[in-house]
């Protein structure tokens, strides 16, 4: 069966000091609770190596915001997937739609980042979502669809099953504004059936599908109980331990 997962986004947010305090603090909410979703937090690359070694042996798995889409080499500034397995991270967000927005990551380079996640076996998990714009046109589908078909449904159907994805409309994002959980819904419901027509009806039941757009303490169990809703990816409300156990507990 699939997992359910909540995922925390730090973004550019938090000092190495201050990400440190976070993990700990999130760490020592969650030790000896008894959790029904795994857990996982994402940031960014300066923190890995400390924060792996804060979580380590805990039920916390690390994550990076994103990777290189080349395997090493004269690329100033990027980090590789192999240099991101090093610090003992396991997972690694790619795609993000601010990624996407603001650095420009089209289908190819996701495509590449993906292939190299799992060759350096870091579990991707991979964000897709459409814009308000779109969402207007009713359009969400194809788009979401695209997204799919351009970064990782090339994969072969081994692979694929390594992936967990995020729908997360990019007007949600940041905004307060949430998807409703029927619309969350039938998003999901849609993205599985896409992934079912690809990959078979197993493969589509045992792919997690977490939702990510302003989900916070309020709104989360209302998500959550939604079918096809698998967890959530969470920027804003994973930044306070309080509220992202409050998340955790949702399930
Ligand atoms: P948000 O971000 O929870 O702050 O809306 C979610 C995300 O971008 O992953």
């Amino acid at each position: 069966m699939r997992k359910n997962i909540v995922a925390g986004n730090w973004k550019m947010n938090k000092t190495l000091q201050q990400g440190i305090e976070l993990a700990d603090e999130i760490k020592n909410l969650l030790t000896g609770q008894k959790l029904r979703c795994e857990v996982v937090i994402a940031t960014p690359f300066i923190h890995l190596a400390s924060v792996s070694e804060v979580v380590k042996g805990s039920v916390i798995g690390l994550a990076a915001e994103n990777c290189a889409d080349r395997f090493s080499g004269a690329f100033t500034g990027e980090v590789s997937a192999e240099m991101i397995k090093s610090t003992g991270a396991t997972y690694c967000i790619i795609g993000h739609s601010e990624r996407r927005t603001y650095y420009g990551e089209n289908f190819e380079i996701l495509k590449n980042k993906v292939l190299l996640a799992l060759e350096n076996d870091l579990k991707p998990i991979f964000c897709i979502g459409e814009y308000l714009e779109e969402r207007k046109k009713n359009i969400q589908n194809e788009v979401v669809g695209k997204q799919l078909d351009g970064s990782v449904f090339n994969l072969a159907a081994e692979d694929f099953a390594k992936i967990i994805l995020a729908y997360e409309p990019v007007w949600a994002i940041g905004t307060g504004l949430t998807a409703t959980s029927e619309q969350a819904q039938q998003m999901h419901a849609f993205i599985r059936s896409l992934i079912a027509e690809k990959y078979g009806k197993e493969i589509a039941e045992n792919t997690s599908i977490l939702y990510g757009g302003s989900c916070n303490p309020a709104n989360a169990a209302e998500l959550f109980s939604k079918p096809d809703v698998d967890g959530g990816l969470i920027g804003g409300a994973s930044l306070k331990a309080g509220d992202f156990k409050t998340i955790i507990d949702a399930f």
